[in-house]
């Protein structure tokens, strides 16, 4: 039998045996080792202290014995549960942990390492660039000051993943390629510490509407030639009875969209941007305005993108924020001529989107990485931002609104005469 078991078992048992025999040995040899006691017990040996008494060990010290068990008992059978309960908690913590670890060393990056602070401020408020121009020939044109955007709202205009491809792949030639797929010195893990950074540094929504208004009345108030609030007030009250009027004369028109707000809204609007309705020019003024928006070096604006030189002042007739070179730095400009965005020029967005509804839900949503719009949009890289709010399931947030519903139907009045 032991012959057909295998090499394992054949081992177990010379080591059972071994284990065994040995432990026989070890029996005999202690037998014969101990001896007898040395004199009775009947008296104590002097060296010896009394043990307790029988009462005593089978009484209180038996008590205290099982007590002791007891509450250890106590403190097993309550202490696991609360434990346990405090489980999710401290997972909770751990992740926010972590967040905090990595928006940390995005900060440090922000600050110090990658120096993104430079151009666009501390905290991402928004600052500027210097880039200098050349012409087609590679000559010297001018050193410029480039809008370099506000970081502290982008997640309301862009996912995170769009976020990254600016990081990895830069813009422009302005904003650096960072990300080792664009050539640039930092890894994954630091770009994921940069957008963790972003998140910490959202603004509320209440700052947000008021930069983004502030550069409004801004810009009304210089279309108005005067710093009087009333005056921008009345005018913003005169585009608000405006919107009313229109949507009061699509109700009249088609009572059939009585009752449903968003029908409503976008028949007023259609009126509004095609001239018929009596505030057309007022609310397309007003749309110029929004499209043009200064706030936060321009920021909010729609310009930067879609009219090349606004971002570095060559839109205005004098030399503002152009270093070292006198006179207008492009010898003409064209309004939506396109730049990183498309030209919106010459009735393109009519062709793009059929209804003004089609054309206000794009500007709201955005275009998202390699996700077509429009009639004959292409998949693009995302880089067209989203101006109405944005949810992120991922982080479970939701990003305000860059502009409001009326501000985006304004716009869309705007470019739909262009
Ligand atoms: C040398 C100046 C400069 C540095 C340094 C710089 N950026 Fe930029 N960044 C810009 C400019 C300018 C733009 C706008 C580009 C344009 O107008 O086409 C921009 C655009 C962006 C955008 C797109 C935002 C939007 O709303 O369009 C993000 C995001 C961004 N930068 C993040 C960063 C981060 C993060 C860092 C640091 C790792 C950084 N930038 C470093 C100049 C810079
Ligand atoms: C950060 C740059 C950027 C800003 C700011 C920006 N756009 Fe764009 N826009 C783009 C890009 C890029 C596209 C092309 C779509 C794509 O490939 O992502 C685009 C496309 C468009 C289109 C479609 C044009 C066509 O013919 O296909 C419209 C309309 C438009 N933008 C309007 C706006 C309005 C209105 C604003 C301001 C509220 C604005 N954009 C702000 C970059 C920008």
């Amino acid at each position: 039998m032991l012959l057909a078991a295998s090499t394992q078992r054949t081992i177990g048992f010379v080591i059972l045996a071994v284990v065994f025999i040995g432990y026989v040995v070890y029996l005999i040899l202690n037998a014969r080792a101990s001896r007898d006691e040395v004199g009775s017990e009947i008296e104590l040996a002097a060296n010896r202290r009394p043990y307790l008494e029988d009462e005593e060990l089978e009484g209180s010290k038996l008590d205290k014995s099982l007590l002791a068990g007891l509450a250890m008992l106590a403190v097993i059978g309550v202490g696991l549960p609360l434990y346990w309960l405090g489980e999710p908690g401290r997972h909770e913590g751990l992740i926010a942990n972590t967040d905090r670890i990595f928006a940390d060393r995005g900060g440090e990056l922000y600050t110090e390492g990658s120096d993104c602070q430079q151009c666009h401020g501390a905290e991402g408020t928004g600052g500027s660039a210097p880039v200098t121009l050349t012409d087609a020939e590679g000559n010297f044109v001018a050193t410029v000051a480039w809008a370099a955007p506000a970081l502290n709202t982008v997640l309301s205009r862009y996912s995170e993943d769009e976020v990254r491809h600016v990081l990895n792949y830069g813009r422009n030639n302005v904003m650096p390629a960072w990300g080792a797929p664009g050539g640039g010195p930092l890894t994954p893990q630091q770009i994921e510490y940069l957008i963790h950074y972003m998140r910490r540094i959202q603004i509320p929504e209440s700052e947000l509407r008021e930069t983004v208004d502030g550069g409004v009345r801004d810009g009304i108030a210089e279309h108005l030639g005067t710093d009087d609030d009333a005056a921008v007030d009345e005018w913003l009250n005169a585009v608000d009875a405006a919107v009313e009027e229109a949507r009061a004369m699509a109700l009249a028109a088609d009572d059939s969209l009585s009752g449903d707000d968003a029908a409503i809204r976008y028949a007023g609007l259609e009126l509004l941007a095609s001239g018929e309705a009596p505030g057309s020019e007022l609310y397309q003024t007003y749309g110029e305005i929004l499209f043009n928006n200064p706030a936060a070096g321009g920021t909010y604006s729609c310009a930067r993108c879609h009219t090349y030189g606004w971002s570095f002042d060559a839109t205005t007739d004098g030399d503002d924020g152009i270093d070292g070179h006198a006179g207008p730095i492009l010898e003409s400009y064209s309004v939506a001529g396109g730049f990183f965005g498309p030209n919106l020029t010459g009735g393109s967005t009519l062709d793009q989107f059929e209804t003004a509804r089609l054309h206000s839900d794009f500007i709201s949503a955005g275009q998202s990485i390699g996700a077509t719009y429009g009639r004959g949009g292409a998949g693009g890289n995302g880089q067209m931002p989203g101006f109405g709010p944005r949810t992120d399931d991922d982080v479970g947030v939701i990003y305000p609104a860059t502009l409001t519903e009326d501000q985006i139907d304004a716009i869309v009045a705007f470019e739909r005469n262009l």
